[in-house]
């Protein structure tokens, strides 16, 4: 069996985005922020030295407000992209210079403090399935964060499937994100029912092939989801996360929390 070493009290969780990097601390047995956020706008061009600086801001910022954090704690930090063994392998919306890029070497390096990095639809998804929408739910579970992309989240019996990647499920010969992001829709001009009809087959689709017993909606977009929720027509159950916003952060939180996959900080 894995050997998890397994932290207590609070955590610092990052969640880095396409237009914003937000951190908070948080609670991990209860899942929820202590205190406020924090955002900034992520650089652009977000390369990972410029995104590396901005995420070392936001940490030192918390850190010196609290006075209950454990100042060598593991530090999560979620990423837009595959992150395979503190690897970043893809980076669909930010700089090529994160594909193949150790974050977590990089992250933790420039913090003095070991990083635990994951997936931010991961992070999300781990979030709602231990704390939010989809707590006490068995077999498929399916987290879609519907932002800048499309970000997914696989949880089968509460367990973290990482890399999913369904954002980028090809649908009509289009790949998903391309069609039916919160950032196609105002590309677009669309109105909430047009969009919907690019939801009905995204999610038609993911319905198909998963037979899940739940779907969860995050992202920028999960604040409004009475605008298309009720226009969907499917045989699975769809929720709104119950994070909103923040279930990255607290996924983040969680993931370092549990610092299986975290890696200490060169000396
Ligand atoms: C990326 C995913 C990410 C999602 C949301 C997609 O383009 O491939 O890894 O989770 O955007 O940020």
């Amino acid at each position: 069996m894995a050997n998890t070493n397994v932290q207590t009290g609070c955590f610092i969780g990052i969640d880095i985005g396409g237009t914003g990097i937000k951190g908070g601390i948080v609670n991990p047995g209860k899942g929820i922020l202590e205190g406020s956020c924090i955002r900034l706008a992520t650089p652009q061009p977000a390369t990972a030295n410029l995104v590396n600086e901005v995420v070392s801001q936001i940490v030192n910022e918390l850190a010196a407000g609290s006075n209950s954090l454990d100042h060598s704690s593991t530090v999560g930090v979620t990423f837009p992209g595959i992150v395979q063994h503190g690897i970043s392998r893809s980076a669909a919306n930010m700089d090529s210079s994160f594909i193949n890029c150790d974050i977590n070497t990089l992250f933790a390096g420039r913090l003095g403090r070991p990083t635990a990095v994951i997936n931010d639809a991961d992070a999300a998804g781990l979030a709602e399935a231990r704390c939010g929408a989809g707590k006490h739910i068995n077999g498929t579970v399916l987290v879609i964060t519907l932002g800048t992309g499309i970000g997914s989240a696989l949880i089968f019996d509460g367990q973290l499937v990482p890399n999913a990647e369904l954002g980028h499920l090809s649908v009509d010969g289009f790949d998903a994100e391309i069609k039916a992001s919160a950032v196609a829709r105002e590309r677009d001009g669309l109105t909430w029912k047009e969009y919907s009809a690019r939801l009905q087959r995204y999610f038609s689709e993911l319905e198909f092939i998963f037979s899940p017993e739940l779907i969860i909606v995050g992202g920028g977009i999960s604040q409004r989801t009475d605008e298309y929720l009720p226009h969907l027509n499917l045989r699975t159950p769809i929720v709104p996360a119950r994070l909103k916003n923040e279930a990255g952060i607290v996924g983040a939180a969680l993931q370092a929390a549990s610092t299986r996959n975290g890696i200490s900080a060169p000396a």
